[in-house]
């Protein structure tokens, strides 16, 4: 039998035929699942798989319901009765503005529109440049014998390349540092006031609270002072041709200028939503290299039979088809994101279940991508999986690491262009393996990271 084989086919259901989804085993009389989901988010999550295609979970004295089946959760993604919503984006919203990440309808649609041509492959080769600097700079920062957090290294490089690509700030500008710290904070912060809605708890005086503000702050006058500045530049004639000139100049669907505050929440979205899943990948990436010397030696072969040595280059990536797999393979089995909610806009169906508006909705890539019944040996770190002659339409279906439908990720080419180049500089020069203290263990925040990503920097030669 083929994996294929064993996925079940789900069709719509007529109207008169759609079932209430089943409710997920387990669960408190007065708190629900809610206790399942903070002691034990990735196990609980994995655990639902068993309980069918959809089923509905109790969080106190609301609900939600988890969708299992890949083939609906691409349904879910694709289908305009959905919008994004629930508690991750209105967390995220609250406290980064309405940029393309938390909008819905028309002004999402604008949204996107004003951000697409910046992600086109011609600027994507042109960031190609940069990131390779900035990967070049991060391997060249190391020291054979120091121990590194790799967590913290992945994202001052994601973040200083970002701002370097799509607001042109330049390589030695304190801001693209600043940015780091803001937004690590704010990270850290943002995920407790997800699971943990309690208001007034954040109001308090404590020492976290103030760090968390100082950081939102620090981060919203940080956008603003480069917003005031190019908005300067373009008034006294420069013509920087880039992505926040193209945010300062969007229109509405009127034909009117948008107002500077939508700009504003842009480029904190863009930030937010880039710096962070590039970091992680590449952290997962680099501990999964280091559990695994034959593939990180396989790796090393090829970007050394490329490079002959030189700098790797953007140029030089179409011929890096084994690393194109190790990182598909790495987002596969350690996603960064691990859970994407959505909100019923309307009375509707999935799989036969009957979906009332308002609906809250989540799927969990982390537990999809590492089901048995989508992947052979599903466990394994194993990058010739997406090899063609064995790659599977079910795998296909289960990953997709960018999302699907209206909301699948515009910086997609962007992210794996980065991920290789970084990768590529740091192979070619160091190994990393780990040490006592490295912790593997995801740790759950806004993304999955390892609890302790630390790795020792070994010279190539030794
Ligand atoms: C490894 C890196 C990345 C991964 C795995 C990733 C993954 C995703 C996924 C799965 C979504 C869809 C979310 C949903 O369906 O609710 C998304 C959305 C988004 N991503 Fe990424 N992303 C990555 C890097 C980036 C980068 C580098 C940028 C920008 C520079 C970016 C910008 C965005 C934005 C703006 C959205 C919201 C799109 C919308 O709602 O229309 N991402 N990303």
């Amino acid at each position: 039998m083929t994996i294929e084989s064993t996925l079940p086919n789900p069709a719509p259901a007529p109207q008169g035929e759609r079932r209430e989804p089943p409710p997920a085993p387990g669960g408190a009389p007065l708190v629900g699942h809610a206790w399942n989901l903070l002691r034990d988010p990735l196990g609980f999550l994995t655990s639902l798989r068993d309980g069918g295609a959809v089923v509905r979970i109790r969080l106190g004295p609301g609900s939600a319901l988890a969708v299992n089946d890949p083939e609906l959760v691409e349904r879910l993604l694709r289908s305009p009765d959905y919008l994004v919503g629930g508690a991750l984006w209105d967390t995220l919203g609250v406290l980064l503005g309405e940029g393309v990440a938390t909008s819905n309808g028309p002004r999402h649609r604008r949204q996107r529109r004003t951000l697409q041509p910046a992600f086109r492959a011609e600027r994507i080769a042109e960031y190609g440049v940069l990131m390779a600097q900035e990967a070049q700079r991060t391997a060249d920062g190391l020291h054979a014998g120091h121990t590194v957090d790799m967590a913290a290294e992945m994202f001052r490089t994601a973040t200083r390349t970002a701002a370097r690509s799509l607001l042109c700030i330049e390589a030695l500008d304190d801001r693209a540092e600043r940015l780091c710290t803001a937004l690590g904070t704010v990270f850290d912060g943002m995920y407790r006031r997800m699971i943990l809605s309690v208001g007034p708890l954040y109001r308090l005086p404590l020492p976290a609270n103030r760090r968390f503000a100082r950081a939102l702050a620090d981060l919203h006058r940080l956008v603003d002072e480069i917003i005031a500045e190019r908005r300067e530049a373009l008034d006294s004639g420069s013509n920087v041709d880039d992505l926040l000139t193209t945010l300062l100049r969007a229109r509405d669907e009127n034909g009117e200028l948008v107002p500077e505050q939508e700009a504003h929440d842009q480029v904190i979205a863009l930030l937010v939503a880039g710096g962070e899943n590039v970091a992680k990948t590449l952290s997962w990436t680099l501990q999964l290299l280091a559990e695994h010397p034959e593939v990180e030696r396989r790796l090393y072969e090829e970007v050394e039979s490329v490079t002959a040595g030189r700098p790797v280059a953007f140029g030089d990536l179409k011929q890096l088809a084994y690393m194109r797999n190790v990182i598909t393979e790495s987002m596969r089995i350690r996603p960064a994101a691990w859970i994407f909610t959505r909100v019923a806009a309307v009375d509707t169906e999935l799989g036969g279940y009957r979906i009332p508006a308002g609906t809250d909705i989540f799927y969990s890539p982390y537990a999809m991508q590492r089901d048995p019944r989508s992947f052979e040996d599903a466990l394994d770190f194993d990058p010739d999986r997406w090899l063609p002659e064995r790659r599977t339409r079910a795998a296909q279906t289960a990953h997709q690491p960018f999302g699907t439908g209206n909301r699948k990720c515009p910086g997609d080419h962007y992210s794996m262009t980065e991920l290789a180049l970084t990768l590529a500089a740091l192979v070619a020069k160091w190994r990393f393996t780990q040490v006592p203290e490295t912790d593997t263990t995801p740790r759950l925040g806004i993304t999955l990271s390892p609890r302790k990503a630390l790795l020792r920097v070994e010279a190539r030669d030794a």
